[in-house]
């Protein structure tokens, strides 16, 4: 038997305004492509197929992405919205070339498989004229229902027109079809859009297939599988199925994901044998992973080809256009992009290889970076085989570093290095002997010098203030490391606690009119030993003065604005 040819129209001129966007419903992605190019993708192709893509006016954009995906598929504009029977007949001029098979989905419907449509197209050969796919909903609300009689496709009613019996079938139209294409104009044509919404609706065909005495057949399917998307919700709800359906057929090809469900992959990502991906890894259209890679977590790869037994991340960030050879390491906090590692190069940590080329065994110590971009053009670094890059070394591109040449550390490389050559770009070291320890000395005595500056204006300097306006207090010496240190403290502090005096610095904490802000620092007294100096500032202002770490007491010496203040002499 000769293989049947035919047509498939992909309906794809919906403005898709729940989506909320403005992109074409179409090109939002699933597993890194646009739904239109998984329908297509779905759709037969090679000899004997041929394919339609109806757009709406000035959606150009998915035509580009109709032609990128089948270059061999020609697309077809609906001016006016008037139906999907209307749509179908903007491809007239293909229909009207009469494949032996005519199949028509649509764009939204992204999850559809070409078993599906092998399957819608099977029926015809029996002398089906019409084959529609239907699904048993969960929710049929929305979708058109399948009227069988007697094990036949009678009708399909579109909820608008359905009566409320009709309404409680759960058995609804996916929206694919297949037509015998020799026929399948002369019944389109005849559909009319005598109904609620005055539409043209291509279910009607199943109707007209019935008048014309001629068979119409229900192919079912699981409504996974033809989920429709007309939200972002939707269009996160076939992600999902589709990341599973991905993660799947990784496990049973032989990859190795002790967590599937934190791992997210592309429809085009290609495994090797024996690749492990870790948790929380996300690979992006056009990656290939070959035999025994492994692809450590948190990792983010796009259109890259990783080698044999390579190693990436974690945290590693491979961009476009990197390939990496075989055994090739790229560690942690590594970006590439656009650059080609030969085997065995390694590159362990917190580098950038853009536009360039490694040869094979090359070494990239930690902070490598090739300058590749001068704000205006991007340029390139070639390093040859078997070179050693020393840490921290700035590669500026365009520089070629030869064969076996060695970098030495911190350099920032402007010239091309010879094969074999060792290059050092930085200043040279100066050692001064004891220079540590009379800096030392130097800031010490700086330090001291700031300590001892007088915390608050003298005693008196302020209004009402008398030299003996002093109030004692006691503090352990112990407690002042909870105290603040040479620092003011905001919280207002009552004069009657300072009076007390006590162990605890959480005494010192309760709110009082009248001192409004405390310093303390640590300091060395007359008699060399450790004490503390206390200034407390008030509204009018103190002086501060000092306690004897080594009798255990510290004092501080206040002085208040208002003469009624319950200070003590010492
Ligand atoms: C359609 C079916 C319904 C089915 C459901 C499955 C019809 C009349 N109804 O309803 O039986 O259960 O899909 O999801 O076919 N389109 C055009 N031009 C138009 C109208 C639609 O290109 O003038 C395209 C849309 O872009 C979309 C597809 O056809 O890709 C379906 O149109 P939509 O309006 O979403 O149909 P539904 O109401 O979902
Ligand atoms: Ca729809």
């Amino acid at each position: 038997m000769t293989a049947r040819s035919s047509l498939t129209v992909v309906l794809a001129a919906g403005e898709g305004t729940r989506m909320r966007s403005s992109l074409p419903k179409v090109l939002h992605p699933v597993a890194g492509r646009s739904l239109l190019s998984h329908v297509l993708d779905a759709a037969a192709a090679g000899e004997g197929s041929s394919l339609a893509v109806v757009i709406g006016p000035d959606h150009q954009a998915v035509a580009n992405e109709a032609r990128r995906v089948r270059p061999d598929g020609q697309t077809f504009v609906q001016r006016e919205r008037l139906g999907t029977a209307h749509a179908v007949l903007a491809a007239r001029e293909a229909l009207a070339r009469g494949a032996d098979d005519l199949l028509v989905a649509f764009g939204d419907t992204p999850l559809i498989s070409a078993e599906t449509f092998a399957r819608l197209r099977a029926p015809l050969r029996q002398g089906a004229v019409l084959a529609v796919l239907g699904f048993h909903a969960a929710d049929p609300t929305g979708y058109g229902r399948l009227v069988v009689e007697n094990g036949k496709l009678v009708a399909i009613r579109e909820q608008a027109d359905a009566s409320p019996e009709e309404r409680k079938i759960t058995l609804c139209n996916a929206g694919v079809m297949a037509f015998d294409g020799k026929r399948a104009l002369a019944i389109i044509e005849k559909i009319g859009n005598a109904n609620a919404k005055g539409e043209y609706y291509l279910t009607d065909a199943v109707g007209i297939v019935r008048e014309l005495g001629l068979e119409a057949v229900v192919i079912e399917t699981s409504e996974d599988e033809v989920r429709g998307i007309n939200t972002k919700a939707q269009l996160a709800e076939a992600e999902a199925v589709m990341q599973a359906r991905l993660r799947k057929q990784a496990l049973d090809a032989g990859v190795t994901m002790i967590a599937p469900d934190t791992v997210y992959l592309a429809a085009d990502t290609i495994f090797g044998k024996d690749v492990t991906s870790e948790p929380f890894v996300v690979i992006g259209p056009g990656v290939s992973v070959a035999d025994g890679a492994v692809i450590h977590s948190f990792s983010h790869i796009v259109e890259a080809s990783i080698g044999n037994k390579a190693s990436v991340g974690p945290y590693a960030r491979i961009r476009p256009g990197t390939s990496l050879g075989d055994g090739v390491r790229i560690g942690n906090f590594v970006e590439t992009k656009a650059a080609t590692l030969e085997a065995g190069v390694k590159v362990n940590h917190l580098s950038y290889v853009g536009d360039a080329h490694v040869g094979a065994n090359s070494n990239l110590g930690a902070g490598t970076i090739t300058c590749n971009y001068d704000g205006f053009l991007k340029h390139k670094t070639l390093i040859g085989e078997g070179a050693f890059v020393g840490t921290n070394s700035s590669l500026v591109a365009p520089v070629k570093i030869g064969k076996g040449a060695y970098i030495g550390s911190g350099s920032v490389i402007t010239k091309d290095v010879p094969d074999d050559a060792l290059a050092v770009e930085r200043s040279q070291q100066t050692i001064r002997e004891g220079g540590a320890a009379r800096y030392r000395e130097i800031k010490l005595k700086e330090k001291a010098a700031k300590a001892s500056e007088p915390l608050a204006p003298p005693l008196g300097s302020r209004s009402g203030l008398r030299k003996r306006d002093v109030i004692t207090a006691n503090l352990a010496v112990n407690a002042a490391p909870h105290l603040p240190s040479s620092r003011q403290v905001r919280d207002p502090y009552s004069a009657a606690d300072v009076v007390k005096g006590t162990r605890h610095s959480s005494s010192w904490r309760k709110p009082g009119p009248i001192i409004t802000a405390f310093h303390c620092r640590r300091e060395r007294g007359p008699s060399g030993a450790r004490q503390w100096a206390f200034g407390v500032m008030g509204p009018g202002l103190c002086r501060d003065d000092g306690g004897d770490s080594s009798h255990s007491t510290s004092h501080a010496v206040i002085a208040r604005s208002q003469g009624d203040a319950r200070t003590r002499a010492r």
